[in-house]
């Protein structure tokens, strides 16, 4: 059959509330023009994140009344370690309530300042946590990645190039060589990998632990074996086992590809390592067999890691964003192509040419989604990467707005939705003006800052 159609029935809904352009408007002003200040009841379609919002299944749902809460080495420990280590082989699994949370553990036991943290692009909350600690966060991504319009099938992929160079000039200085997988801030797109292999290669040559943020490893598995050449053939848990076989640990947050709603970890090879990572682990999570969840969230994640690797949702997970983007490549409006795994970005500096990176025009779109249809996304550009630790602002190498699919959650209908409002903003697009920021925090300012239309 041509149609690829969501390969689940629901079986629980949740309503969604109707609210009108004048009512959004208000909602919108009364937020600072800050879609993370807006109440998810006042949001009709929301695509704010794919963290930590999936459906989970039935199975999953049932897992939950297995979830053993017993403090030390409970079942859900074994059942979560045994689900991790059958798709990435690492000696020590240790769970952390968030992703974040196993990045601030690395960093605190590898940062420091002085010191350079390679990686292809660190995601805002990693760059924030290597930078907390006084070290630089470096992003040195594949020069296919600059055109947005193109279609090469891996612009996640590290310059293997500036990372050797960064290695032969200052390799006293970097701890650890990272790789974002799939590459979120970069549009969702996927690293091959031959490339996450000389990226390991590399990092192993000058002796540094060669570690992994793989919050969307499934995706980027699928498009390995879709687009890369000699790896049709195999199974998805095959080219998962694969990509991080050449890996010394990773970070995960199990709120992506996990189907859970909350969860992550930090693996490591690395037995002194890992034994400082345990010891602040219960100094800020808690006991290595929970480390800040319960029980039966170990075990929904351990049950999601199972699902998530199963080749028609993926199929389906990635048909969902190509179809989006298809209809709006059609009308002519830019987005970055190809579509990502979990998401669909549009590209508002080349929609909005008349306003200027630091007056925000990713910020100025996802309003504009907003009152249009009640569609909330979520700006990433100067917004988000503009503020240096300094103080001092700069623009971002684009500025996008990205749409991001929950897992399990829309239908096609609502994609249909989001696809008429975006057109209808597009019309438009002359009359939207930038934004300027009235408050805003010393850090991670997209979360809470304040914006007045100029
Ligand atoms: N790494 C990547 C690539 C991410 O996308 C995220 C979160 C994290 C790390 C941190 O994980 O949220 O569990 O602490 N990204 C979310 C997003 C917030 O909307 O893209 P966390």
């Amino acid at each position: 059959m041509r149609t690829i159609i969501e390969p689940f029935r629901i079986k629980s809904v949740e309503p969604i509330r109707m609210t009108s352009p004048p009512e959004r408007r208000k909602i919108l002003a009364d937020a600072g023009c800050n879609l993370f200040r807006v109440r998810a009841e006042d949001v009709i379609v929301d695509l704010l994140t794919d963290s930590g919002v999936a459906a989970m299944s039935a199975e999953q749902w049932a897992a939950l009344m297995r979830g053993d809460e017993s403090y030390a080495g409970s079942a859900s420990f074994s059942r979560f370690e045994a689900a991790v280590k059958r798709l990435m082989p690492f000696k020590h699994i240790i769970p952390t309530h968030q992703g974040r949370a196993a990045e601030a553990i690395l960093f605190a036991l590898l940062g420091g300042a002085g010191k350079i943290i390679p990686s292809n692009t660190h995601f805002d909350t990693t760059r924030a946590n290597v930078e907390a600690t006084g070290a630089r966060a470096a992003d040195l991504l594949c020069q296919d990645a600059d055109n947005m319009s193109s279609d090469a099938p891996f612009k996640g992929d590290m310059d293997v190039e500036r990372l050797h160079a960064l290695l032969v000039q200052d390799g006293a200085k970097v701890p650890c060589v990272m790789m974002t997988i799939t590459n979120n801030a970069g549009g969702g797109q996927p690293a091959s990998l031959a490339n996450i292999r000389r990226v390991a290669a590399f990092a192993h040559e000058f002796d540094k632990p060669f570690i992994i943020d793989g919050c969307r490893f499934a995706e980027n598995a699928w498009f390995i074996k879709e687009r890369e050449h000699g790896q049709s053939g195999r199974t998805i848990v095959e080219i998962v086992n694969d990509i991080f076989a050449c890996a010394d640990g990773m970070t995960m947050s199990a709120k992506k590809d996990a189907f859970a709603n909350i969860g992550g970890w930090l693996a490591l090879n690395d037995d002194e390592l890992a034994q400082k990572a345990r010891t602040r682990l219960i100094l800020t999570e808690g006991f290595p067999t929970y480390g800040g969840l319960a029980g039966r969230d170990l075990d929904a994640i351990a049950q999601g890691l199972s699902e998530i690797v199963d080749e028609d949702y993926l199929r389906y997970r990635v048909r969902v964003n190509e179809y989006v983007l298809e209809r709006l490549i059609e009308e002519g409006v830019p987005v970055v192509r190809p579509a990502g795994g979990h998401a669909v970005f549009l590209d508002a500096g080349a929609m909005l040419p008349h306003i200027l990176p630091l007056q925000y025009p990713g910020q100025a779109l996802a309003a504009a989604l907003y009152e249009e249809g009640g569609v909330r996304g979520c700006e990433i550009g100067s917004v988000m990467f503009g503020l240096q630790p300094d103080g001092a602002e700069k623009p971002a190498r684009s500025e996008l707005v990205r749409l991001a699919m929950p897992r399990r959650v829309y239908t096609q209908s609502h994609a249909d939705y989001v696809v008429e409002t975006i057109l209808a903003v597009f019309e438009k697009r002359a009359a939207l003006r930038g934004m300027r920021i009235v408050r805003q925090p010393q850090m991670l300012r997209h979360f809470t800052a304040e914006f007045a239309p100029l």
